[in-house]
């Protein structure tokens, strides 16, 4: 077994609702979570959740040099091992200070990509993650997360103008890719 997935299930079965998966995404899944991004209009990305790192890979590999990625992972193993294999990202800890951590003030991003696992949240949090989300992205901005289900569906309505949702069966467990524009 690969090691970050090793280390992944190891933090699923110390903390299940936090991690919220026992695998890491599938290539399949952090495919289909950028490839309906117009790369050329982003400078400046978070991504909440990061895990080991699948979805940081993909992202990095498709920002244009000189953009900014701000990746936010709560557990402290796993952030200093996307430190190491991704020095270029800029890293905090907690998704609920996205606006604050990344210091450039409301409307400042161009995209956010989130794995977090909302269902596994309480209402509040789940509100205030997805406000901080929208104050941060700038007008036109996409947040792009998946979940299981399509639970968060009315959610993300609630704050944003479009969200489009897409299955990815090629994952365990089977994924919703929701696109939310600003
Ligand atoms: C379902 S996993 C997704 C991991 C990775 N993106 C992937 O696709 O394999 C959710 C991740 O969100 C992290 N997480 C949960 N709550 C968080 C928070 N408030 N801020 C930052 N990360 C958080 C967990 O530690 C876990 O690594």
């Amino acid at each position: 077994m690969e090691g970050g997935t090793a280390l992944f299930i190891q933090k699923f079965i110390q903390s299940p609702l936090q991690v919220g998966s026992l695998f890491p995404s599938s290539a399949a899944l952090a495919k289909k979570m950028t490839s309906n991004i117009n790369w050329g209009n982003i400078r400046t990305a978070a991504e909440l959740g990061a895990g080991t790192g699948v979805i940081t890979h993909e992202i990095l590999k498709n920002m244009h040099a000189g953009s900014h990625l701000h990746v936010f992972e709560k557990d402290t193993q796993m952030r200093c091992g996307l430190q190491l294999k991704y020095p270029q990202a800029i890293y905090h800890e907690d998704a609920c200070d996205l606006l604050n951590s990344i210091g450039k003030g409301e409307g400042s991003l161009d995209a956010v990509f989130s794995g977090l696992p909302f269902s596994n949240f309480n209402k509040n949090l789940r509100s205030q993650i997805v406000q901080e989300v929208h104050r941060s992205l700038r007008e036109g901005g996409i947040l792009v997360a998946f979940q299981y289900s399509t639970q968060m569906k009315k959610t993300f309505q609630m704050y944003f103008k479009q969200v489009d949702i897409t299955f990815v069966p090629k994952n365990f467990p089977p994924a919703f890719v929701y696109i939310c524009e600003k």
